[in-house]
């Protein structure tokens, strides 16, 4: 594959991964390797709930290089974390230590051995531009890369939605995060000026076009982030499963949004899962309308819907914070703004607004001095365009 149709950031940062490649004494790399960060434009915490999803890929990249080795060793370095090299055996039975990033790579490998794919040792370099804790998926990121350049590197492929589901499969064991498949399914499988829409009740999906030259999407990093390894996400995941049970349904998908309030009396519900099944059923049937609205180019439309988004996400889910609230409510108030949310897991991370792209640098400048004001953080914002997915190709 040439670089050619690689964004020009990327370019750079290639240069650049290949630098820190020699400077760790690797040696030339064989094989490079990209991955995008993901935005999810709306359906949130519904990909486990049998929910469509909208997502799209962003413009902020994991960057690999990697060579193999003779032996069974793998040796990783990473810009980000400077001097640190993560070092095991591919022929151990792998298992995650501490917070270390190298848990992300154990649990690709594992999932490759597991499919019967010979691993073999290497060096590897990163370079990322996604944001950790940004809510913009850094790990899924990194796991499709490695999946990617590690099939490339012995001249295998594998169908894209497996390596999305091995990928969360190494999320759910190597990092503890019950994810649903949204975030390595976008990664993986987004297209250029395209929308993922990936329907969890089966894993189908198909590409929305998102390419209108007025109008972009714009994320605003909070820069607070809240682990969501640390339960709220797992608390909530098993809360709309067990109500799942309780209502007699195998997804919250079947609940007719027209019912949820006469649903939502059954006695043995909880006063959270109540929260949580309304949060989902609205969310599910707000997602489907954005579709809509975005095909028909009714970008008000669809940016009404972002904000309800937000506040089933604010007040039924309780995943938002202040900052987020902040951010959110500051944006929507704002001309050429059709709509700003929270997006992704939530608990900090960041928040995402369809805009008219000529109000993007007023709407920038009044975020980053009133968000200073109010919370004494600079919050990092940027527009992007939907961008390709997860590749990798011999140097
Ligand atoms: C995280 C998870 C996803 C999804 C979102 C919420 O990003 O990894 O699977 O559940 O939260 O929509």
């Amino acid at each position: 594959m040439s670089t050619e149709t690689l964004p020009s950031q990327n370019q750079a940062m290639l240069e650049e991964v290949g630098d820190l490649f020699a400077e760790s004494g690797f040696g030339l790399p064989e094989v490079f390797g990209v991955a995008p960060g993901r935005v999810n434009v709306i359906g949130e915490h519904i990909d486990y709930n049998g929910g469509l999803v909208l997502p799209a890929a962003i413009d902020r990249w994991v960057n690999v290089a990697i060579r193999r080795r003779d032996d069974h060793l793998v040796r990783l370095v990473s810009a980000q974390a400077p001097g640190e090299v993560v070092e095991f055996s591919v022929n151990e039975d792998l298992a995650p230590e501490g917070k270390s990033w190298g848990n992300y790579v154990k649990g690709v490998i594992t999932g490759l051995k597991a499919a019967g794919f010979e691993v073999p040792g290497f060096e590897a370099a990163v370079i990322s531009t996604v944001p950790v804790g940004g809510g913009l998926s850094s790990s899924a990121a990194l796991e499709a890369v490695f999946g990617k350049v590690i099939l490339t590197l012995i001249g295998a492929e594998m169908d894209s939605l497996e390596l999305a589901k091995l990928c969360q499969k190494a999320e759910h064991d190597f990092a503890g995060v019950p994810c649903g498949l949204m975030d390595q399914a976008a990664v993986i499988l987004c297209e250029e000026g395209k929308l993922l829409m990936l329907d969890c009740v089966d894993d189908s999906f198909q590409h929305a076009p998102f390419d209108d030259p007025d109008w972009g999407l714009l994320i605003i990093n909070s820069c607070v982030s809240h682990e969501l390894s640390d339960g709220g996400y797992a608390v909530r995941r098993d809360g709309c499963h067990a109500a799942a049970r309780i209502l007699g349904v195998g997804t919250l998908r079947e609940i007719e949004p027209a019912n949820v309030e006469e649903v939502l009396e059954n006695a043995k519900l909880t006063e959270d899962m109540r929260r949580y099944v309304r949060h989902a059923v609205t969310e599910i049937a707000r997602t489907q309308e954005t579709v809509e609205a975005l095909g028909l180019r009714d970008y008000y439309r669809a940016g009404k819907l972002l904000n309800a988004s937000h506040v089933s996400l604010r007040d039924d889910y309780r995943v938002s914070c202040p900052e987020l609230d902040f951010i959110s409510e500051l944006a929507q108030s704002q001309e050429g703004v059709a709509g700003c949310r929270m997006t992704g897991g939530g608990f900090g991370g960041s928040a995402i607004a369809l805009v008219r792209r000529d109000s993007v640098g007023s709407l920038t400048s009044l975020i980053e001095q009133r968000y200073r004001a109010e919370f004494g953080i600079d919050p990092k914002i940027f527009e992007t365009r939907p961008m390709g997915g997860t590749r990798a190709w011999k140097a």
